[in-house]
């Protein structure tokens, strides 16, 4: 579904990513682990268009999307819930969770709104309330349901994890694995490698820049390296 071939993206005279290929097939979930700088959101953004590639290409669905426009990616079903979440914090719940939609109809916003209060009720019971004044937890949610207001083929979620309490983290990677099982095809960036490779079909390991190690999940968890550099064992 989503193929990286060599990507290159620089900021200015600072190369983050140096060499950069990997695939995700559709309805698969798979994992991006890093550590803090590996460049993890960097290949989110150029995915999503965000940042340009300085070289390399991106197929989605067998077409080359290198020099797309992030609206023409969102249009086509690639959708990003960013790191540190980007919500809107003197809107409304409700008011987030339609921003979510601005390429569709009212209708189908309608109709996927339900949907996405099913996933997360308590964004329907705080509709009416400032998104600031969630939990971490809940605006976490918010932002994840904002992404799946536009009806995502393929959910890029930065760091969905990052700064809530274990408790919450677990309904977290559940609600990733309910969303997958919806249909969606999810690549998701962590540094809680253990909680994401075990929902995790697959798994890459990035470093300044490089893919240094594929495999799946249950083959990284196993593997040495990764236990060592990402598993605190
Ligand atoms: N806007 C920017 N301008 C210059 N350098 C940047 C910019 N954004 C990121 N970088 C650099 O690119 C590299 C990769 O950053 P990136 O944010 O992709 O890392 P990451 O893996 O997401 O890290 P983290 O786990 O801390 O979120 C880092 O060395 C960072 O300093
Ligand atoms: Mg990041």
């Amino acid at each position: 579904m989503l193929r990286l071939e060599h990507v290159v993206v620089n900021y200015g005279s600072i190369q983050a990513l140096r060499d950069v290929s990997f695939t995700v097939e559709e309805g698969e979930i798979v994992t991006l682990i890093g550590s803090n700088g590996a460049g993890k959101s960097t290949t989110m953004r150029a995915i999503t268009g965000l940042k340009e590639l300085s070289g390399g290409k991106i197929y989605y669905e067998d077409q080359d999307i290198s020099g797309w426009t992030t609206r023409k990616k969102v249009e086509h079903g690639i959708i990003l819930s960013p790191e540190g979440r980007q919500i809107f914090p003197r809107f409304s719940v409700l008011e987030n969770l339609k921003m979510g939609g601005y390429l569709r109809t009212k209708a189908q916003c309608e109709e996927t709104l339900q949907v996405v209060h099913e996933l997360f009720p308590i964004l329907k019971e705080r509709e009416g309330q400032a998104a600031g004044t969630l939990s971490g937890g809940e605006q976490q949610m918010l932002a994840v349901g904002r992404a799946m207001m536009g009806k995502p083929k393929l959910l890029l979620l930065d760091e969905p994890s990052l700064g809530l309490a274990p408790l919450i983290v677990k309904d977290i990677f559940h609600l990733i694995k309910q969303i997958r099982e919806m249909g969606t095809t999810v690549l998701l960036v962590e540094q809680n490698a253990r909680s994401a490779l075990k929902i995790s079909d697959r798994a890459y390991v990035l470093e300044t820049g490089k893919i240094v190690l594929a495999g799946t999940a249950g083959e990284l968890l196993r593997s040495d390296e990764v236990q060592k550099a990402y598993l605190g064992m």
